[in-house]
């Protein structure tokens, strides 16, 4: 399949690249680099330099013809979101909907969304299945949600296949160290606590102590992010041959605290990890934790790189390497 990664560039787009590399897909990069870094982009991949915004440059990319669509350009800070939402609504609504238009204007007959666990907002419920009431809690979410809307009306209206894969915490780096470009100024847990251990940073702040949670920290569902990126090529296999769209979750199953992040990259690193409490950060669920049943019977996805150890571990590896 000729296959075109738009936002490729980026941390998850690479590690999708690498998937559908190795099975011999024709694989495209369709990326503006302003997240994303150059050396991201894998030897035999074609790199199209343009933004989601630049319709004109979009067609011109679109018109070369392609068998799908996997769309991972999207600004993903939801604390941001909520200061500055009109970034949010042009990037990430507007931008996708560009997409979308091209698709269908191109006759690209298949679109895979990289969506976010961030559609749920406050768990009613654990594990959180696809049924469970989608209600975002931030604006960032609000984003995602729109843009699965807006393909199930092009579904029903123009025939295009898609697939809405709401990730929960993507974390980990690919095993063969393909991956170098680490992302600029991070804010998700595991990126801190690396560049904490690399002396980047005086210390990690830890979000709240006293969570009804087993160590009082907050809970997250983990999954490595080569176990997400085999869950496109999976997704797109489904949606391209049974000619159907799907809506599923991508998580782990398992609840990982953050001190038991912590305690692992201090063991795995060998380093302090300096760690102060500080306040709940707001909009921060105690617990949200996946049910990835769907992706399991749907598409026989499996997450297998997901343990608590090839995570810190594959994530170590490629700060130690970066930084020393
Ligand atoms: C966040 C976003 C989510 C987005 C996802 C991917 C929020 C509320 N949610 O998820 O919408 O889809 O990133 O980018 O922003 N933590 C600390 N100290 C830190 C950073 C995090 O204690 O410096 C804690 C958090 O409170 C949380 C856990 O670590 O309990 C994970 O946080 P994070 O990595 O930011 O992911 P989410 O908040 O789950």
């Amino acid at each position: 399949m000729k296959v075109l990664l738009i936002g490729g560039a980026g941390y998850i787009g690479t590690h999708v690249s690498i998937e559908f590399l190795e099975r011999g897909d024709t694989v495209g990069i369709y990326d503006n680099l302003s997240s994303g870094h150059k050396e991201n982009i894998l030897p035999g991949v074609e790199f199209y330099r343009g933004d989601i915004l630049e319709t004109h440059r979009l067609n011109e990319v679109f018109s070369l013809g392609w068998d799908a669509v996997i769309h991972l350009a999207a600004f993903k800070a939801a604390g941001e979101s909520m200061l500055n939402p009109a970034k949010y609504s042009i990037n990430n609504i507007t931008g996708s909907l560009n997409i979308i238009i091209e698709c269908i204007a191109n006759s690209v007959p298949n679109f895979v969304l990289s969506s976010s666990a961030a559609v749920y907002g406050e768990p009613a419920y654990l594990p959180v299945d696809e049924e469970h009431p989608v209600n975002p809690e931030n604006y960032y979410g609000y984003t995602k949600l729109a843009i699965e809307r807006h393909l199930e009306w092009y579904r029903k209206l123009k025939g295009l296949n898609y697939a809405s894969l709401r990730y929960f915490n993507a974390a980990g780096y690919d095993k063969a160290g393909k991956m170098t470009g680490l992302e600029r100024e991070p804010a998700n847990l595991i990126p801190v606590v690396m560049e904490t251990a690399v002396g980047k940073r005086k210390h990690l702040e830890i979000f709240g102590q006293d969570y009804e949670t087993r160590d009082g920290t907050g809970i997250r569902d983990y999954v490595h992010v080569t176990d997400l990126a085999s869950g496109h090529v999976k997704a797109l296999d489904y949606i391209s041959s049974q000619k159907k769209s799907l809506t599923v979750n991508l998580g782990s199953e398992e609840g990982l605290s953050v001190l038991e992040i912590l305690n692992e990259a201090r063991r795995v690193s060998g380093k302090e990890i300096p760690a102060v409490y500080s306040g709940r950060r707001p909009g921060d669920p105690a617990s949200l934790v996946a049910s990835s049943t769907s992706a399991r019977e749907l598409l026989g996805w499996t997450p297998v790189n997901s343990s608590l150890e090839s995570i810190i571990s594959s994530t170590w590896a490629v700060y130690r390497k970066q930084t020393s």
